[in-house]
């Protein structure tokens, strides 16, 4: 609940759990589109505009005593409001207001399996007499490539085309052409005007703000050809004292059927009746009720999945609603659109969308499954991949650059996630073309094998594997020298370096080369599974050898064969990465490096706000080192807390038993934690952000680009699979807890292949890590694993935390 309009910054949620998908801010600000925030936007946003988050869904009450207007969401008039609230839920928005003894509460919402957002406004009259009002509603068309939209006005300004029926706007733009889709708005009470013209709606020169024809309080029924279309409603309402009134609003996006013949031979207009049945169950108060129960019912089963009570009510509430509801959202939308993604630039990356699985794999395995056939399509011949798709065409592209040599392994690590947590082995015996090479089709498994050899076809003169462009830190350009400020570092082109490596991508190959092999040797492929198994150990010799600084993991060789992030470095001799990765594939955990190295972290890199990527951060720019030094120190990957790679840390420090740091590590970026910080912390204190201003930085403890963040799914398998212990494998789930000594007890539901487990952990001697004891249903269990019992019950489980006796 947010109690104030003016947040530090518009406080989002997104709405639809499908293909339809709408960015809502705390006034309502925002957008939508379908599938791919590029080439089906719906509805016009301005990143840069001032004030910001000035575009969105538009809602004005005037009173028609005395002329007087505002927004019962606040913006665009920013009126003083007598009452104001926000209710951000899982898939739904509620902005409560009152002014001048009118109540509104606007609620939108995506229904499940419908390609529209539905609004409803909720009037009571809390007067004694009664008022006559007049509702005025606004959404402004975006021509629907969000590209073209923002730059082409030679064109755009010429090809706008609007028609209305009744109470239903269409937003026809290229319809006679060769799009088969329009937009719509719908109103469900009768029309006291409409306008689809803005210019007509806002008047000259005027903006959102006061608009002309609210100001005056009538609508001229524009019809608009070429400049701005846009669908305004007006609504004339009287409420007697006590009453209340609602109102629903659809915006729909529909795919029509077009006649071949007719779309030759000339102009073609959409069908009302199609368009009318799609809308006409939701613009009632029931069909919304309907659909925003079916909303909670969706998200309550999906949440139910892994529920947890630690005592701890910022873990709490992160681990059981907001960070899967993070996973779930950044699965759909991947980087694609957010208040930092314009929704132009990035598809779903390669990488991105393997890390994103990992933390709803539990909730969504069907859509999970999918996802992995699709990337696995986009994977190139030689095993490498491209480095994001279109969600609209799934086909892969370089736009965003390409030869990132990490990508094809994260595909490893997400389909044995999918396999731990499911059992589903079938997958691997999808088959599944290449995407730069249709005509070879592989077994998913056969992918997978090229995705390993990729790297170990790519060693450099250290045996460590050729960075490519960059590894997951893709502004550490190590093969760009890039020194044409007109050359975006993700795509200037890159020769294919034979000398700079990265320890990044040894350590995340030995994370999931015992993965691969084991899966190699269940399949009977023997010879294969031997390979993988040498080649994990030899490239943990080359890491001990040739990555290992003193006292901590060092982090590449750059194309001159300098070490990157080690002590005889003048800046970033340390970097955080390798510390977690290292340590999370095992290396060091025998002999003591790995925690020397996390000894390191916490001397070097930890502060009061999370672990920092990097120290010192470089001070001036680096054509050897690329992006990494182009941004000034503290921001980004250049010294931030970037927060995706703190979990690692977490999990690293699980890994060597000490639940205390591992807590207190996970709390600093925890954002229900750092609520208690708003004014420092500044973005939603429900979702993580990408990253949080470093040390360096003069506003050290700062939150920027909040929710599409590899964070997200990290910070939830770090919490739930390694903290708290309940960690899906092979053959079931593991309970290996991991957690601060003075945490007594946790209880933790989780349904896992079908099966339904209530555990519950005492930790009477105050413990960090050690099972001493555990029973399922009474029966004592012998090793860490449960049984698997796929029966559809309930099945207690007691754990007792302590020394093994
Ligand atoms: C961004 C990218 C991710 C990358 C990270 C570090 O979050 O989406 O792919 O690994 O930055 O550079
Ligand atoms: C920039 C960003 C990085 C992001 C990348 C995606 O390099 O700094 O965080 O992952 O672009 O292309």
């Amino acid at each position: 609940m947010i109690d104030r309009p003016d947040a530090p910054h518009p406080w989002i949620n997104y709405l639809g759990t499908g293909d339809f998908i709408g960015i809502i801010s705390n006034t309502a600000g925002g957008y939508a589109f379908y599938r791919d925030a590029r080439l089906r936007r719906l509805t016009r946003y301005r990143y840069n505009n001032v004030p910001v988050d000035e575009d969105g869904r538009f809602l004005y009450l005037r009173d028609d005593a005395d002329g007087s207007y505002w927004s019962p969401t606040w913006r665009p008039t920013r009126r003083a409001l007598e009452e104001y609230s926000c209710r951000h839920g899982l898939g739904y928005t509620s902005i409560a207001s009152s002014r001048a003894g009118i109540h509104a509460c606007a609620t939108y919402l995506v229904p499940l399996q419908t390609t529209v957002e539905t609004w409803s406004l909720e009037l009571t009259n809390r007067r004694d007499a009664a008022a006559q009002l007049s509702l005025f509603s606004a959404v402004e068309f975006c021509l629907w490539n969000a590209h073209d939209d923002a730059t082409n006005f030679q064109r755009n300004l010429n090809v706008g085309e609007v028609s209305v029926w009744d109470r239903t706007i269409v937003h026809r733009s290229e319809f006679r052409e060769r799009r088969n889709h329009v937009a719509s708005f719908s109103c469900s009470e009768p029309l006291a005007g409409f306008e689809t013209r803005r210019d007509a709606f806002l008047g000259p020169y005027r903006g959102w703000s006061a608009p002309r024809s609210v100001e005056q309080g009538t609508l001229t029924h524009s019809i608009g050809v070429g400049g701005f279309p846009i669908a305004a409603h007006h609504v004339r309402l009287t409420l007697h004292p006590g009453e209340t009134k609602r109102v629903l609003f659809v915006l729909g996006y529909h795919e029509l059927e077009k006649d071949p013949k007719r779309q030759q031979s000339g102009p073609s207009i959409p069908n009302p009746r199609a368009i009318e049945a799609q809308i006409a169950p939701l613009l009632t108060a029931d069909g919304f009720d309907r659909a925003l129960r079916d909303l909670r019912s969706y998200w309550d089963e999906k949440l139910q999945t892994l529920q947890v009570e630690t005592g701890d009510v910022d873990v709490d509430r992160m681990v059981n609603i907001w960070n899967p509801y993070q996973c779930g959202v950044t699965y759909t939308v991947s980087r694609s659109a957010s208040r930092y993604e314009s929704g132009i630039g990035r598809g779903i990356g390669f990488r991105d969308a393997n890390q994103d699985l990992l933390g709803c794999v539990h909730m969504i395995p069907a859509l999970a499954r999918q996802r992995i056939l699709d990337l696995a399509s986009t994977q190139l011949a030689s095993g490498g991949a491209y480095h994001q798709y279109q969600p609209l065409t799934k086909q892969g592209n370089n736009a965003i650059g390409s030869g990132f040599n990490d990508d094809p392994l994260w595909l490893i690590h997400a389909v044995c996630a999918y396999i731990k947590e499911s059992g589903d082995w079938e997958i691997l015996e999808e088959q599944v073309p290449y995407g730069d090479d249709a005509s070879q089709v592989e077994a998913i498994y056969g992918h997978l094998i090229r995705a390993a050899n990729y790297t170990l076809d790519r060693l450099g003169p250290h045996r460590l594997p050729l960075i490519g462009r960059a590894d997951w830190n893709d502004c550490l350009n190590l093969n760009s020298h890039s020194l044409d400020p007109d050359e975006p570092f993700q795509t200037v082109p890159v020769a294919d370096g034979t000398v700079a490596e990265s320890v990044l991508i040894a350590a995340l190959f030995c994370i999931v080369a015992p993965d691969l092999a084991e899966i190699a040797s269940r399949r009977g492929d023997g010879r294969t599974a031997q390979q993988l198994s040498r080649a994990n150990g030899a490239m943990r010799d080359v890491v001990r050898e040739n990555g290992w600084d003193g006292d901590w993991f060092l982090r590449a060789y750059d194309a001159d064969g300098a070490a990157v992030g080690s002590s005889s470095c003048d800046e970033g001799r340390i970097y955080l990465e390798p510390q977690g990765l290292c340590t999370m594939a095992g290396m060091g955990i025998d002999d003591g490096r790995a925690r020397r190295a996390l000894d390191s972290v916490a001397e070097q890199l930890a502060t009061e706000h999370g672990l920092l990527l990097v120290q010192p951060a470089y001070s001036g720019y680096r054509t050897n080192l690329g992006e990494i030094s182009s941004y000034p120190p503290g921001y980004k990957e250049n010294g931030s807390i970037f927060c995706h790679t703190n979990p690692w840390i977490v999990i690293a420090e699980c890994m060597i038993g000490r639940g205390d740091r591992a807590w207190d590590y996970a709390q600093r970026i925890n954002p229900s934690h750092r609520e208690a910080i708003t004014e420092i912390h500044e973005c939603e204190p429900y979702v993580y952000a990408q990253m949080i201003a470093g040390r360096d930085a003069d506003d050290h403890g700062k939150a920027r680009n909040s929710w599409l963040t590899g964070t997200a799914s990290w910070a939830y398998v770090a919490m739930t699979q390694w903290v708290l212990g309940i960690r899906p494998t092979f053959d079931g789930l593991v309970i290996d807890p991991c957690i601060p000594a003075g945490l007594q007890r946790f209880s933790v539901r989780r349904t896992y292949r079908g099966t339904r487990y209530e555990i519950r952990v005492s930790n009477p001697d105050g413990v960090c890590r050690g099972v001493a004891s555990m029973h399922a249903d009474g029966v004592p269990v012998e090793g860490a694993c449960l049984p698997v019992f796929d029966d559809r019950r309930i099945h207690v489980v007691d754990v007792r935390m302590g020394t093994a006796t």
